[in-house]
């Protein structure tokens, strides 16, 4: 999400006290598998780990590189400029770059991050902890005279059962007097709906406290990591930030761009890139982490055209997730109610997947696509932007001076075929890598059961994961180590190598084998056997379908590589 201004849903859906149970015991496989095949790890494990940073181990790395191509390449690196694609108003051209993560300050005091960009905290003095304001919920308990608002930080079904623990925790009550205390009204978020309805922190229980009443007021908290530039940086006019989104260097370049290409508006410019909150609560493995990966696409266009460009980029990106394998069920596409859209915002849509660490009927925010009118490219001209009476105007401090001044260059386009001058609005399709990894993880994991090579059942942990996104295709198995049969797969493993990542196996049993390459996602398994030294074939094993082909050794190359493709 972006400006707490622009009042924006919570990326997860708040009262869920009527909800089935997220799938914790399910997820907690998932992370399990992620962590015992190398696929994320938690940072700077050996000294304890850091809250909300994550590595990417051997798969994890492959896996993430791969998403990271099938979008620049779907997106940016294939785009078809000639072609009018499905629903799109005219053809377009894409182009990319690649910027800093520190930037001038000034563009966050003009993007309007430095004023804006912060999420509410609430302190408890008793347990010392920290929660985010908008993540407490809870319930009125009373028990014979007294009544408290006990509250918790946890979301679903979950939420109910933890609130009963810290009722009885605070009534002093024994197990079987729990149906003694009296709820009244439903779960409701701390902070209420609206600021009127906000629960008076004088008789709020903390999640963690044993009185109520030890929650301090909310305060801002900016979510921009900040740095200092220089050796003998100091004061305040030295101090820089960490990007919050990868979106402003686009924004501060789009001059650039046009000077130096000949893109023409309609046009796109993508950016794949780390960038940083100082999230107050981590949480959800990799879903809410202090420094991730966005993939972010500005999109400029004429401003009569920019909701026919809204309609096109939310559904190509909703079939782009599809196209990847995403589990339809699994998503929706849910926009954004008027009260919720930035101040400058027309229309914003977010693509939404049920993870499993969610409760029933809840989703989590994987990409928002938002129309953003000519709001950044004109903050980047005059200086900070703020919505009166319905128009976008200069922010003035109280000396009548812009509050925080643009760089007051030129970023207007020039049709030269309709002669016209224009600020173009801005398509924002806005996506994390990371959560993208995440959903695209918790999709594919499944367990089954198959047969092994004896016909007996035996439990699997597959990883269904689009071929294109697998971090390794294939894997060369040679039956046994002996009878030529290590050195035609090795010979076939050197081959197919140079066109896709693949492994050679020939430790363990083929079961086992089968076994752990179906943990690592890999789509398709070769087989060399005793058949292969007479008749030149191999056993190719599909993962998800089970079946085993033969193909001759020959062909292997080429017709993984079509399918691939
Ligand atoms: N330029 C617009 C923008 O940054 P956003 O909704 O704040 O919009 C876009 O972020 C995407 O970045 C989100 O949909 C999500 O996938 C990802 N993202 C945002 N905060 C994140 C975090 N703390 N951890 C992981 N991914 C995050």
């Amino acid at each position: 999400m972006s400006l707490h201004q622009l009042a924006s849903p919570p990326e997860i859906t708040a009262d869920t006290s009527m909800n089935k149970p997220a799938d914790q015991s399910r997820m907690d496989r998932i992370v399990s598998l992620a962590k015992r095949r190398g696929f994320i790890f938690q940072s700077s494990e050996i000294y304890g780990g850091l809250n909300g940073f994550w590595d990417y181990g051997p798969l994890g790395v492959a896996l993430k590189r791969n998403l990271k191509e099938c979008w620049w390449q779907d997106m940016v690196a294939g785009h078809d400029e000639l072609a009018t694609l499905t629903g799109a108003p005219s053809p377009y051209e894409m182009t990319g770059l690649d910027c800093t993560i520190i930037m001038h300050p000034q563009v966050w005091k003009c993007s309007g991050h430095f004023d804006l960009f912060h999420d509410w905290m609430v302190d408890c003095r008793e347990s010392k902890r920290r929660y985010r304001y908008d993540h407490l919920q809870g319930r009125w308990a009373s028990y014979r005279e007294q009544k408290v608002f006990v509250t918790t930080d946890i979301s679903g079904d979950d939420a109910a059962a933890d609130l009963v623990g810290r009722a009885q925790k605070f009534f002093k009550l024994r197990a079987k007097q729990v149906d003694e205390i009296v709820w009244s009204g439903e779960v409701v978020p701390l902070a209420g709906t609206t600021p009127a309805e906000a629960i008076p922190l004088a008789e709020a229980l903390g999640p963690d406290a044993a009185e109520p009443g030890t929650l301090t007021e909310p305060r801002e908290f900016n979510l921009m990591f900040e740095t200092r530039i220089g050796a003998l940086a100091g004061d305040d006019d030295d101090r820089a930030f960490l990007r919050p989104e990868t979106a402003q260097g686009i924004f501060v370049n789009f001059k650039n761009v046009l000077d130096t290409s000949r893109v023409r508006v309609p046009f796109g410019i993508g950016q794949i890139g780390k960038s940083f909150r100082n999230e107050i609560t981590p949480r959800n493995f990799t879903f809410r982490s202090r420094e991730f990966e966005q993939m972010e696409i500005e999109f400029f266009c004429r401003p009569d055209d920019s909701r026919a460009w809204y309609q096109f980029w939310r559904d190509r990106r909703w079939n782009w997730y599809l196209n990847l394998g995403l589990t339809e069920g699994r998503l929706q596409l849910r926009e954004h109610h008027a009260a919720e859209l930035a101040h400058y915002s027309c229309g914003t849509a977010d693509i939404e997947y049920a993870f499993p660490f969610l409760a029933d009927g809840e989703y989590g925010e994987l990409e928002g696509i938002a129309h953003r009118g000519d709001f950044d490219l004109r903050s980047h001209m005059e200086g900070k932007l703020v919505r009166q009476d319905g128009e976008l105007v200069l922010e003035t401090g109280p000396d009548g001076k812009p509050r925080h001044r643009g760089s007051g260059r030129d970023l207007s386009y020039f049709d030269d075929v309709t002669r016209e001058r224009f600020v173009p609005h801005v398509i924002e399709p806005s996506a994390g890598a990371d959560r993208a990894v995440l959903a695209f993880l918790c999709d594919a994991y499944h367990e089954d059961n198959v047969p092994d090579e004896n016909g007996k059942p035996r439990e699997r942990t597959v990883l269904k994961l689009h071929p294109r996104l697998a971090p390794l295709k294939a894997a060369i198995l040679p039956l046994v180590k002996k009878d030529g049969m290590p050195e035609v797969a090795i010979d076939l493993y050197k081959r197919l190598k140079k066109r896709m990542p693949c492994m050679y196996d020939a430790k363990g049993s083929v079961g086992r084998r089968y076994a752990r390459q179906d943990e690592a996602g890999t789509p398709w398994c070769l087989t060399i056997d005793g058949q292969t030294m007479t008749d030149n074939t191999v056993t190719l094993r599909d993962r998800d379908s089970l079946t085993q082909e033969r193909v001759p050794i020959e062909e292997c190359v080429d017709l993984l590589t079509e399918r691939l493709q």
